[in-house]
C-alpha cells in the first residue's frame, strides 16, 4: 500500500530497507509534546485568519489534546510506517476527528514543522541545562567558601608550581561553568525566531499570521527568510558547540578528581555514593562517575562534529540529510545534563583532605617564587638575578633532598650573605598563599570574598 499522507502518485509502497532507512519516529517521537504545541499554535491561528471553519478548528484542537493525553498515558501506536512523530499525530487525528484533520496541514510543511519542534526542545534543553550549571557553581562556591584557607599545590605542566588554596582551584570552575552558561544564553537568544509558516521554503499564498504563531510558542519574533528557516540548523550547532565546550571543563574536573582520589595523590575523598567498588580487589574506591563524565565528553563531541559535517555540503533549502541532526542532539544534551547532575553530586559530597594537601603544597619547591619575591622586595634585586640566587639555593636543597626551608641560614647565606632569619617566614605555604592578595589571587581573603559574590549572585 502506498503512503496514506503522501502516497497519491505512488502506484506501491516503499521498500522494506526504505522504511527503515527513512523512518526516523524511533527517535523523534521524543518531539511529541513540541509537536503538538506547535499544531496547536499553527491551527489557531488558521482559525483566527479566517483560513479555517471555527468548527474545524475545535475539532483538530480536541483531537490534538487527546492524541497528547494518548501519548502521555503510552497508548499511543508509534508505526514505523508513518515515518516519523509528524506523520503519527497527524494520521492518529485523522482516525480522531476524520477527513477535516487533514486541513490542519494547510500552509504548512514537515519542513517547518519539524525546525520548530527541534528549536522548541532544544531551548528546553538548554534553559534546563542552564539551571543545573547554576546548581554546580553553588555547589563549588560553597565548597570554595568553606576551603578559602585550604591550601593545595598550585600546578603547571602538572609539575608544583605555587601554592594556592582548595577554594580557589573550585572558584576557577565556577568562573568557567559562568561562561558555559552565558553561551547557553546566547544560543537560546540566537535560536527564538520561530519557523513555523515558512512551509515547504518558499512561504504561501495563505495569509497566514506568522508573528501570532510565533508569539504563541513564546518566540520572539518568526524568521524572516522562508528558505533559511528550513535549512538552518546553527541553533543545533551553537547549542552542541556550547555544551561541547561545558562538557570539556566538566571533562577537567572529572580528570582531576580521578588523579587526586588515587593513593599516590590522596588529595579528595568521594563519598560512597559517587564510588564503586571492584569484584576482585576489596580495597578499591573507583571514580567510576568522574571517568564517565570524563568520557562523556568523547560523545557531545562527537555529535558536535558529527552534525558539521552533515550540514558542511548541504544545497539549500531542506534535505533528508538534516533528519540526522536528532539522535545526535539529542543525546549529547541529555548526557551533559546527567554529567552536571553527577558532578553535582560529587562536588557536594566530597571532603578535601587537607593535611596531605598541605604537605603536598610544601613539597616541590613550591615556594620558590616566593623567595624570589623577597629578595626583590627587601634586597632590592632585580628579578632576574633573585631568579637565578634562588635557582642556585634550590639546587643546593635538591643536592641534599631537603626542603627550602630545611637549610641552614648559614647555608644560604653562602649563596647570598644578604638573607635573612626573615626568610624563613615566606617559606611556609600559608604565608605564600596569604600573600597573594592581587586581584583574583588565591589570598584566602580574596577568595573568601569571591565565592560570597558567587553565592549571593547565584540567589538573586
Ligand atoms: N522526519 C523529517 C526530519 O526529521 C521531517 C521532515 C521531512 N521533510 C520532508 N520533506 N521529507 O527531518
Amino acid at each position: 500500500m502506498s503512503n496514506r499522507m503522501w502516497g497519491g502518485r505512488f502506484a506501491s509502497g516503499p521498500a522494506e530497507i526504505m522504511e527503515e532507512i527513512n523512518a526516523s519516529i524511533g527517535f523523534d517521537k521524543k518531539l511529541a509534546p513540541q509537536d503538538i504545541r506547535g499544531s496547536l499554535a499553527h491551527v489557531a491561528m488558521l482559525g483566527e485568519a479566517g483560513i479555517l471553519p471555527k468548527d474545524d478548528v475545535a475539532a483538530i484542537q480536541a483531537g490534538l489534546k487527546t492524541v497528547e493525553s494518548e501519548i502521555e498515558r503510552g497508548e499511543f501506536v508509534f508505526d514505523r510506517a508513518l515515518e516519523d512523530i509528524h506523520m503519527a499525530v497527524e494520521s492518529r487525528l485523522t482516525q480522531i476527528v476524520g477527513p477535516s484533520a487533514g486541513r490542519l496541514h494547510t500552509a504548512r510543511s514537515r519542513n517547518d514543522q519539524v525546525a520548530t519542534d527541534m528549536r522548541l526542545w532544544v531551548r528546553d534543553t538548554l534553559d534546563s541545562l542552564d539551571s543545573q550549571a547554576a546548581d554546580l557553581q553553588r555547589a563549588l562556591a560553597q565548597t570554595a567558601l568553606k576551603h578559602a584557607g585550604t591550601v593545595m599545590p598550585g600546578f603547571t605542566h602538572l609539575q608544583s608550581a605555587q601554592p594556592v588554596t582548595f577554594g580557589h582551584h573550585c572558584l576557577a570552575y565556577v568562573e568557567m561553568l559562568g561562561r558555559d552558561r552565558g553561551r547557553f544564553r546566547d544560543a537560546r537568544a540566537r535560536l527564538n525566531e520561530c519557523p513555523l509558516g515558512a512551509a515547504a521554503l518558499a512561504g504561501t499564498s495563505f495569509p497566514i499570521d506568522r508573528h501570532a504563531t510565533a508569539a504563541a510558542l513564546g518566540f520572539d519574533r518568526p524568521t524572516a527568510n522562508s528558505l533559511d528557516s528550513v535549512a538552518d540548523r546553527d541553533f543545533a550547532l551553537e547549542s552542541l558547540s556550547s555544551a561541547s565546550i561545558c562538557a570539556i571543563h566538566l571533562s577537567r574536573l572529572a580528570e582531576e578528581l580521578v588523579v587526586w582520589t588515587s593513593a599516590q595523590f590522596n588529595f579528595v575523598k568521594l563519598s560512597d555514593g559517587y564510588t564503586t567498588g571492584s569484584s576482585i580487589m576489596p580495597q578499591k574506591r573507583n571514580p567510576d562517575a568522574a571517568e564517565l563524565i570524563r568520557a562523556k565528553s568523547g560523545r557531545i563531541i562527537g555529535a558536535l562534529t558529527g552534525l558539521l559535517i552533515v550540514m558542511k555540503g548541504l544545497p539549500l533549502a531542506y534535505s533528508k540529510d538534516m533528519q540526522e541532526d536528532k539522535e545526535g542532539t539529542f543525546d549529547a544534551l541529555q548526557s551533559l545534563s546527567l554529567c552536571l547532575a553527577a558532578m553535582t553530586g560529587m562536588v557536594r559530597d566530597l571532603q578535601p583532605v587537607a593535611d596531605v594537601m598541605k604537605r603536598a603544597a610544601g613539597s616541590g619547591y613550591a615556594t620558590a617564587t616566593d623567595l624570589a619575591d623577597w629578595l626583590v622586595r627587601e634586597l632590592g634585586m632585580p628579578f632576574r638575578e633573585a631568579h637565578h640566587v634562588t635557582g642556585r639555593l634550590v639546587g643546593l636543597a635538591s643536592g641534599q633532598g631537603i626542603g627550602l626551608e630545611e637549610l641552614t641560614l648559614p647555608a644560604m647565606q653562602e649563596v647570598e650573605p644578604r638573607l635573612t632569619d626573615a626568610i624563613y617566614d615566606v617559606l611556609g605555604v600559608e604565608n605564600s598563599v596569604k600573600s597573594r592578595t592581587s586581584y583574583g589571587g588565591t589570598s584566602p581573603v580574596n577568595v573568601k570574598a569571591q565565592a560570597e559574590r558567587w553565592l549571593a549572585a547565584l540567589d538573586a
